[in-house]
């Protein structure tokens, strides 16, 4: 049996919406009480795609406040950057050579991302989930908190952990490494729940909201102030209808669904809830409505980012502190793998 741990990571590729704070960040800080946590900002995982350096730095540090800001006591949890813990790349190496070319080529991200050019994308964007799984598995973690979007990359992972256990399980068994079942790497499961696993854009009911649409207007950054948040929603595409009262009126209706979800998550409600209170009523209500929730929510987020960031040298240090304690984890596992493998 594997103790439970809790690993999650952010990618610092852009600015930070309600998405990832939603789908994934506000959900790291409960489970402090309850798991070992460790949570990383993935500047490994960007690169994948264009970065210019300073602003790699910039966002590093960006999505470092944010956990903190969030919640996330750096003495409670571990928290670091991907890049300052080597092992990451060493076990990902391994992993590209235990996972297949053809699994990677399934991978709906990676297709989306790549689109039609896919000969001329980076060789990491389709190796990417290899990555993700040496994240995950370097620490052995039994729960990965990600919003929809990530369950086909966690069941690739444990795709990769069950054919290391099975190709080196001789290896495994004779130095006694694994569980009684003779595992060594565990079978992670991802923690997705709620009404907020999958925030859609903005301006298109049918795409998510992510950090690398071109339009900053599809998502509400969690930088963004009280006047930046209310455009956006005032602006946000929705059909002329009024709010239906029952949830099956939701159906059809992506734009609509999607802003009485964001609703519903801000305000730790359920979707049936909300129409209980909105059904029947105009955007013209509405709007200003979560306009005005996503300014509460969000105010203090944004203020604790802020101040933060005007202490870049804290959060080097924070992460600095959590590269180490990762590392110590980290090495203890890779030090096992390099002996099974028989480097
Ligand atoms: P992005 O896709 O915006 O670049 P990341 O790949 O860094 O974000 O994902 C960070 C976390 O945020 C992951 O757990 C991911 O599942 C979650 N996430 C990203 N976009 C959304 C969204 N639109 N709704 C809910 N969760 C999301
Ligand atoms: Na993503």
């Amino acid at each position: 049996t594997f103790s439970p741990r809790v690993f999650s990571g952010i990618q610092p590729s852009g600015d930070l919406h309600l998405g990832n704070y939603l789908g994934a960040i506000r959900r790291f800080v409960p489970l402090q009480d309850t798991h070992e946590t460790i949570y990383c900002v993935v500047d490994m995982h960007a690169i994948t795609v264009w970065q210019e350096p300073e602003a790699l730095r910039r966002a590093t540090r960006e999505v470092a406040a944010a956990f903190i800001a969030a919640g996330v006591d750096p003495k409670r949890s571990i928290v670091f950057n991907q890049s300052q813990v080597v092992q990451h790349a060493e076990l990902a190496w391994v992993f590209n050579c235990i996972a297949r070319i053809g699994w990677m080529n399934r991978m709906t991200q990676f297709k989306d991302k790549a689109g039609k050019n896919s000969e001329n994308v980076s060789l990491g964007l389709l190796a990417y989930p290899s990555l993700m799984a040496a994240d995950i598995l370097l620490y052995k973690a039994t729960q990965v908190p990600v919003g929809d979007d990530q369950k086909q990359h966690l069941e690739l992972t444990r795709d990769i952990a069950a054919k290391f256990n099975n190709d080196y399980a001789a290896a495994i068994a004779a130095r006694d490494l694994g569980n009684a079942e003779g595992q060594f790497f565990p079978m992670t499961d991802p923690l997705i729940a709620g009404p907020a696993t999958r925030i859609m854009s903005l301006r298109d009911g049918t795409k998510k909201m992510s950090k690398s649409d071109p339009s900053d207007q599809s998502r509400i950054s969690l930088l963004d102030d009280a006047d930046a948040i209310a455009k956006k929603i005032k602006k946000a595409t929705t059909d002329p209808a009024e709010l239906p009262v029952e949830l099956e009126g939701l159906k059809a209706r992506p734009e609509a669904d999607n802003l009485v979800g964001i609703y519903a998550a801000l305000s730790d409600k359920t979707k049936a809830e909300v129409l209980a209170e909105f059904g029947g009523q105009g955007w013209g209500k509405f709007k200003p409505a979560l306009a005005e929730l996503a300014v509460t929510v969000l105010a203090p987020m944004s203020g604790g980012m802020r101040r933060l960031l005007d202490d870049p040298e804290t959060i080097d240090a924070v992460l600095r502190e959590g590269a180490g304690r990762a590392s110590a984890i980290a090495e203890k596992t890779m030090a096992d793998v390099r002996d099974i493998v028989g480097f």
